[in-house]
This record gives C-alpha cells, structure tokens and sequence, in this order.
C-alpha cells in the first residue's frame, strides 16, 4: 500500500538551486508515485514553474502556513487566495512550531481551518501533546486540540498529521505501537464528524531507519517528513518504503 507522504521544509533551503535540487530528488526517487511538498512560500512559485515545464503530474504543493485573515492590512502575512491562485493544494496547519515558538493560539488555528475550507485548501492539522505523558493523557490532549481546531470546520477533505512535540527534529520519533493507538483515538473522532474525506499521518523524526516500524500499522495513512526529507539518500529510502 502507498501511503501518502508530506515533506516539510520548514525554514530550509537557503536558496532556490538547492529547493530545486532537493525537489528533482523527489521527482527522481518517487518513480511517478504522488508526493507533497511544503516548501518556504518563497520556492513555491518555481517549482510550480519546474512542474509545469516538466509536466510532473504525481506532485502537490502545500504552503507551510496561511493567514487566518482573508484578506486586509497586515503586513508580512500570505492570505489563502493567494496560495489558491498558485495552485497550492494543502496547507499545513497549527504545526507546533508555530505553536509554541511563534504563539499561535488554538483560535488562530481554528480560523485558519475555516479560512482553508472556505478556500477550498485541504488542511494537514498538526496535532500532538509537548511531553512525553502516559498514553491516554496523550490522547486526551490530542482529542480536545482536535476538538476546538476543527470546531468550525465544515470542509470536505482533511489531513490531520499528529506528531508528539518532543518527537519533533530530535531524531526521537514515538513509540510506533503507541502513535497507532493516538491515530486510532483520531480515526474515531473524526469518524463521528460526517461529510468529508480524512487521513492521518504521523510525524516526528521519521527517518528512513524506523519508517519499516510504523508502515506496519495500517491505520497510519502516511507520514509528515522533516529532516529526513532533506537529505537526497534518505530521500530515496524514504520512497521506496512507503
Ligand atoms: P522531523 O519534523 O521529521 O524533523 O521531526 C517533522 C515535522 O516537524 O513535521
């Protein structure tokens, strides 16, 4: 079973020969197989260029982020119809970096699911507790974030991608058994909101040594790359196991 993969870039490259270096990676490495990437807002323009010229057909741009504004006065922010108008298809929503680095708050991100549904973006919401806790504190945290992130959410295709924050770029993913068990409690959740179309991801320190480990569970519809998706030899791992 192919799953679905999200590269997230975050704030990487430096600069655009290296976003189209790592990007011909993936064309190469996916064998025409569909895959997503989060670049900068800054790359994404070129390589819709690149996809256009070469006609890739099996790739899908996400932004990293969107405004929970739709439009108005407030400098440095990218509003959705902009995303749209490129040809931008997901947006990654609430990941925790912009959570607890940068404050964004749970009402931030609840409009910013609106503002993705009412633009017809699919949203990958990024869902996960800070610390390691016992595993229904886990899920209980996980659920009420679900909870108030979607309360005014009426889309009709979502990706949630729940990645444990202490997880997150320390090369320390979770224990795959017990990330099953918090995809489940999501499956369940959304099971019970009718009328769209969901996945569930996870994400955090996915690497091309522990993706085996958690391909077994076939509840994880895909998974939210970071690191591993920069470097050009995990890359081509990566593909070959999902
Ligand atoms: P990581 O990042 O794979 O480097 O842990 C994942 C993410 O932040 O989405």
């Amino acid at each position: 079973m192919k799953r679905t993969v999200v590269f997230n870039w975050k704030m990487n490259p430096a600069n655009l020969k290296e976003a189209e270096k790592i990007f011909n990676s993936y064309v190469k490495s996916s064998a025409g197989d569909d895959f997503i990437v989060a670049p900068p807002f800054v790359f994404i323009k070129p390589l819709f260029d690149l996809i256009k010229q070469h006609h890739y057909k099996n790739v899908r741009i996400a932004s990293q982020d969107v405004s929970f504004e739709e439009d108005g006065l407030l400098t440095g922010e990218i509003s959705a119809k902009m995303l749209k108008s490129l040809g931008v298809s997901h947006v990654i929503v609430g990941h925790s970096e912009r959570r607890y680095k940068l404050g964004e708050s749970n009402e931030q991100v609840a409009k910013k699911m609106e503002v993705c549904q009412k633009n017809k973006l699919t949203p990958i919401l990024c869902v996960g507790e800070r610390e390691r806790v016992g595993l229904d504190e886990a899920k209980e945290f996980v659920i009420g974030q679900l909870k108030n992130n979607l309360s005014g959410f009426a889309g009709n295709s979502l990706v949630v991608a729940y990645e444990p924050v202490w997880s997150i770029g320390g090369g320390k993913s979770a224990n795959p058994d017990r990330a099953n068990q918090v995809v489940l409690a999501i499956k369940q959740l959304l099971a019970k909101k009718k009328g769209f179309k969901s996945e569930v991801l996870y994400g955090g320190s996915v690497d091309c040594d522990n993706l085996d480990d958690f391909v077994k569970y076939s509840s994880v519809d895909g998974f939210l790359v970071g690191s591993a998706g920069l470097d050009s030899e995990k890359i081509k791992e990566i593909f070959k196991k999902i």
